[in-house]
């Protein structure tokens, strides 16, 4: 198989509005996407700003490291300088655990008085939240205490199935094993496909729903098969 044609860097401040301009376009496709943040289309600059907002928040988070999956720079120069540009085309947010803690500003953005969000479904969100507790509690805190967990992924619709994705999970999975801790993610159906690949297998399936409400939301608990290692070496 050839190198895949993107080469992976952690993310720089400058670079959060494209990042937000790729999450945007490659995120809806995970139906968490739109189970919460059902009125994006009605209320995009809402969207725009909490998910440019988060991004710079998760830059600044120790606990987390954010990267990006950029096309070769020399692929792409300038016309007028001649300068090599790059172009972000995935992005990945990996989060350390040893206490684990998750998405906390994701209800209290909803909520927060002086900037109400519109583009939300309050419920859902609370439903999403109280599932996702559950799933930090058991595996994130207890079963595997210790590791490296995928909190976010996408890649650019236009630069999907070219190894943007393999490259960012596989470093926190080299991250995991090196550090001879576990490496976990909740996956979206997409996101499945992907990591049962790299070696990930199912723990659980959950189902996020709220009364009177037909939509629902499957959570897939994925965690790497360490098992696999002894095999490949
Ligand atoms: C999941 C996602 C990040 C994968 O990104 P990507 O850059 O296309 O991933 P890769 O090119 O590294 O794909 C690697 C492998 O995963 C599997 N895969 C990825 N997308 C797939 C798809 N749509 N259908 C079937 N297999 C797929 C394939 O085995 C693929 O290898 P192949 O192309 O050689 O067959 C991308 O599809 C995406 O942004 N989806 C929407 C957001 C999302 O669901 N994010 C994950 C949240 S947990």
């Amino acid at each position: 198989m050839s190198s895949p044609p993107f080469k992976i860097r952690p993310a720089r401040i400058r670079d959060l509005p494209r990042i937000t301009t790729v999450c945007l376009a490659g995120l809806p496709d995970d139906p968490t996407f739109d189970f919460l943040w059902r009125y994006a289309h009605e209320y995009p600059d809402d969207n725009y700003f909490f998910w440019l907002q988060r991004f710079k928040d998760d830059l600044y988070d120790p606990k987390k490291t954010f990267l990006v999956a950029v096309e070769s720079a020399d692929r792409h120069k300038d016309e007028e300088s001649g300068e090599p540009r790059e172009t972000i085309v995935a992005f990945a947010v990996w989060e350390r655990n040893d206490t684990a803690s998750h998405i906390p500003h994701l209800i209290s953005q909803l909520v927060r008085k002086e900037f109400t969000r519109r583009d939300g479904d309050v419920k859902r969100t609370a439903a999403f939240l109280e599932v996702m507790d559950k799933v930090h509690a058991k595996y994130w805190e207890k079963k595997y205490a210790q590791n490296y967990h995928l909190e976010l992924l996408a890649t650019h619709p236009d630069y999907r199935r070219r190894g943007a994705g393999t490259l960012l999970s596989q470093w926190g999975i080299d991250q995991g094993l090196a550090a001879g801790i576990d490496i976990g993610v909740e996956a979206s159906p997409m996101g499945f496909r992907l990591y049962s690949q790299l070696g990930f297998t199912l723990e659980e399936t959950l189902m996020v729903e709220v009364e009177g409400d037909d939509a629902k939301l499957k959570v897939k608990v994925m965690v790497y098969d360490k098992s696999k290692e002894s095999l490949k070496a």
